[in-house]
C-alpha cells in the first residue's frame, strides 16, 4: 500500500465507524485544485438510506468526524451533499518523500502479479506481407502492457502470434509461379510479394481455376513437398528482415515467436476433439463462405460471389449461440476445417489456447488486435469454451489509424509503409534539434529517440479504441501532449539537477513541502501508482501517458512559482531539488512502462 492508499482507507475507515451504511461502497473523488479539498465522499445514497437530506447529514458527518483524531487529514468540511477531505500537507508530503526513498526504482511498482501469469499475444504480423500501422498499433499497445504488468509483478509471456500459414502461401506461390522472378524479389522483397498477391486476387477474379492452383500449392505446402517448403521458408526469411529492423527500431522484444504453423501437428487433434464432443459436424458450406474465412477475418471483409456448396467440419452458429442472449447470438457457422482436411485461421487459434493454457495457465490471455476482428474473436473464445478451454480471454482491441490527407507520400491502396511513417517521424525530430551544440551521432541518436517516442506516445496518449491519425505536428509538438514534450520536461529537470550537488539526505524532510504548488506536485507524485494499477486493470495505457503528462504540467507549475537552486534555507532547498528527482524519476517511469526512451540532453 501506498500513502495514498492509506489516506483512502482512512476515510472509508471513519466512515463506516461513525455511520455505518449498509452495503454501500464508499466512493472517494479527488476534486481538481480549485476546490481546495484534496478528497470529496458524496454520501447522497447514505442519506436516502437514512432518510435524511443530504446536505445536513454531510454537515453532520464533517462535525462529528472533525472531532476524530485522523492520521492524514487536517481539515474535514462539508458541501453540498458531499464530505471534503484536506490532507494534512506536512504529514502527507513527508509521507510520500519517505515511501520514495524507501522503495526508489520500485516505487509505483507492486507485488500484486506474484505468482500470476499473463499472456500477451500483440504484434503478429504476416508473413510476405507489409508490417502496417495496424501491427505496430499492436506492437505499441502490447509492448506497454507487457511493461506494465511486469512492473505489478506478474509474470508475462509476450507472444509473437506471426502470421506464417493459411491458403494465402498457396496464393501466394502459384502468382510468384506464373508471374514473380527470384531477383525481383530479392531487391524489394515485401512490396514485391504484396504485388504478386494483388495480382494473384485480380488475375483470380477473371481465372478462378487459378484458386484450385493456390489450393494445390497449399496442399503441397501442407504435405512437405520440398519446393513448396523451399518458398515458403524464403518468404518467411525475407519478411524477418523487414520484421527484425523494425523491432530494432521500436526496441521491442518477444518472450516467443511461436507462429501460426507451429500449431500444425495440433490441429487435426482439435478437429477430433470438435467433432467427438459433438461442437462440431461435418456439414455443406457455400464455396464462398469457405473462401471468405480463408483470410484473416473482418467484419468488412468484401462479400464474394456465392458458388457451388462444399463439405467442411464446421461449429453451427445454433451450437456457438446456445444459452446466449439474443444481441450476442451467431449468425454463421464457424468453420474449422475444410473438406481436403486444411486448417483455419480459427483453427490454429483454438490449438493456441489449449498449448498457451497447457504449458503456461495463465489467469489471462490477452489480445492486442485491431476492432475490426472483434466479431472474430467472440467467435474464437465461444468456440474455446465449448470445447472446454477455461483460459480467460480479453480481446483488447484498437481502433484504426488514418491519415491527415495527402500528408503521406508512399500509399498502395490501404497499405501505409510502416518504413515511410518511422522515417518522416524521426526526420521531422531532427529538425527539430537544428542549431542545437552537439555532436552528428548524437544528434541522431536523440533524433531516433524522438521520432519513436512521439510515434508511440501518439498512440498511446489516446484510449486504445478511438481512431488515431498521424498528426505530425501534434505528435511532435514541443509544447502539448506529445513526447517530445514530456522529453523536454525531464531533460529539463536533469539539467537544473546538473547545476547542483545530490542533495544530503539529512536534510531532506518532506514536511518542509506546504506550497500550494508543491503540495500540487507531491500529490500527483503520490498517485502514480493508482495510475499504473488502473491502467493495467483497464487494459488502458493512456491512463500513464495522460498522467505523465500531467505531473509534466503541475512540475511545470511548480517550477514557476518556487525558488529551487537560490533557495537559502538549506532543508528547504535540498527537498525542493529532492522533489525535482522524484519528478524526474516518476516521468522516465511512466514513459518507459509506455516503452518510451528520455533523452538526458535534447
Ligand atoms: N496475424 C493477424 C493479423 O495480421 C493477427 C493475429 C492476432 N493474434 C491471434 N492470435 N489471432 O491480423
Amino acid at each position: 500500500m501506498y500513502t495514498i492508499d492509506f489516506a483512502r482507507e482512512e476515510i472509508t475507515d471513519l466512515i463506516e465507524g461513525a455511520f455505518k451504511p449498509h452495503n454501500l461502497p464508499i466512493r472517494i473523488d479527488m476534486p481538481s485544485a480549485q476546490l481546495g479539498a484534496d478528497f470529496a465522499v458524496p454520501i447522497f445514497e447514505l442519506a436516502k438510506q437514512r432518510g435524511e437530506r443530504p446536505d445536513v447529514l454531510a454537515q453532520v458527518m464533517a462535525d462529528e468526524l472533525s472531532q476524530i483524531i485522523t492520521a492524514n487529514f487536517s481539515v474535514i468540511t462539508a458541501k453540498g451533499g458531499f464530505v471534503n477531505f484536506t490532507l494534512d500537507k506536512e504529514r502527507f508530503a513527508s509521507n510520500v518523500v519517505e515511501e520514495h526513498c524507501a522503495s526508489g526504482d520500485a516505487y509505483g511498482s507492486s507485488d500484486e502479479g506474484s505468482g500470476r501469469t499473463i499472456v500477451i499475444d500483440y504484434s503478429a504480423p504476416n508473413i510476405a506481407k507489409p508490417f502496417s500501422v495496424g501491427h505496430l498499433r499492436s506492437t505499441v499497445i502490447g509492448q506497454a502492457l507487457h511493461n506494465i504488468f511486469s512492473f505489478l509483478g506478474y509474470t508475462v509471456v509476450g507472444d509473437n502470434h506471426i502470421g506464417d500459414w493459411g491458403t494465402q502461401f498457396g496464393k501466394l506461390m502459384a502468382a510468384y509461379k506464373h508471374w514473380g522472378n527470384r531477383d525481383v524479389v530479392n531487391a524489394n522483397p515485401i512490396k514485391e510479394l504484396l504485388e504478386l498477391y494483388v495480382q494473384f486476387g485480380k488475375e483470380a477474379k477473371i481465372d478462378p481455376g487459378l484458386n484450385d492452383e493456390g489450393r494445390a500449392w497449399f496442399k503441397r505446402l501442407e504435405d512437405g513437398d520440398p519446393e513448396a517448403v523451399e518458398l515458403w521458408k524464403w518468404f518467411g526469411e525475407l519478411s524477418w528482415i523487414e520484421f527484425t529492423r523494425v523491432y530494432e527500431l521500436l526496441g521491442v522484444s518477444f518472450d516467443e515467436t511461436l507462429g501460426e504453423s507451429f500449431y500444425n501437428d495440433k490441429l487435426a487433434g482439435i478437429v477430433q476433439h470438435a467433432l467427438d464432443s459433438g461442437v462440431a459436424v461435418w456439414d455443406n458450406v457455400q464455396q464462398s463462405d469457405l473462401e471468405a474465412a480463408e483470410d484473416i477475418p473482418t467484419t468488412q471483409a468484401p462479400a464474394i460471389q456465392s458458388g457451388a456448396a462444399t463439405k467442411a467440419v464446421i461449429i453451427p452458429a445454433a451450437t456457438l449461440s446456445a444459452g446466449l442472449p439474443e444481441k450476442e447470438r451467431f449468425e454463421k457457422p464457424a468453420l474449422i476445417q475444410k473438406s481436403d482436411g486444411a486448417s483455419l485461421y480459427i483453427t490454429r487459434d483454438l490449438a493456441t489456447i489449449e498449448y498457451r493454457t497447457e504449458r503456461w495457465n495463465p489467469e489471462q490471455i490477452i489480445y492486442v488486435v485491431g476492432g475490426e476482428q472483434q466479431l472474430y474473436f467472440r467467435e474464437l473464445f465461444r468456440a474455446a469454451k465449448l470445447l472446454g478451454f477455461t483460459a480467460h480471454c480479453v480481446h483488447t482491441w484498437f481502433g484504426m489509424v488514418r491519415l491527415p490527407e495527402g500528408k503521406m507520400s508512399t500509399r498502395e491502396g490501404r497499405v501505409i509503409f510502416l518504413d515511410d511513417v518511422l522515417a518522416e517521424s524521426i526526420s521531422k525530430a531532427s529538425a527539430l534539434l537544428e542549431g542545437r551544440d552537439m555532436g552528428e551521432d548524437e544528434k541522431l541518436r536523440i533524433a531516433h529517440t524522438i521520432g519513436v517516442g512521439a510515434i508511440k506516445y501518439g498512440d498511446l496518449s489516446q484510449n486504445r479504441t478511438r481512431d488515431i491519425v498521424f498528426d505530425w505536428k501534434r505528435m511532435l509538438s514541443m509544447d502539448g501532449d506529445s513526447a517530445p514534450y514530456l522529453q523536454y520536461a525531464y531533460v529539463r529537470i536533469q539539467s537544473i539537477l546538473r547545476k547542483t550537488e545530490v542533495p544530503d539526505m539529512k536534510h531532506i524532510r518532506g514536511r518542509a513541502l506546504v506550497h500550494d504548488a508543491e503540495h500540487a506536485l507531491v500529490k500527483k507524485i503520490a498517485l502514480f501508482p493508482d495510475s499504473v494499477r488502473k491502467a493495467a486493470a483497464q487494459h488502458l495505457p493512456h491512463v500513464i501517458a495522460n498522467y505523465a503528462f500531467e505531473l509534466a504540467q503541475v512540475f511545470s507549475t511548480f517550477y514557476t512559482n518556487v525558488q529551487i537552486l537560490k533557495t537559502e534555507s538549506i532543508v528547504l532547498r535540498a527537498t525542493r531539488i529532492y522533489l525535482c528527482m522524484m519528478t524526474a524519476e516518476v516521468l522516465k517511469r511512466a514513459l518507459g512502462l509506455l516503452g518510451i526512451d528520455c533523452p538526458e540532453q535534447m
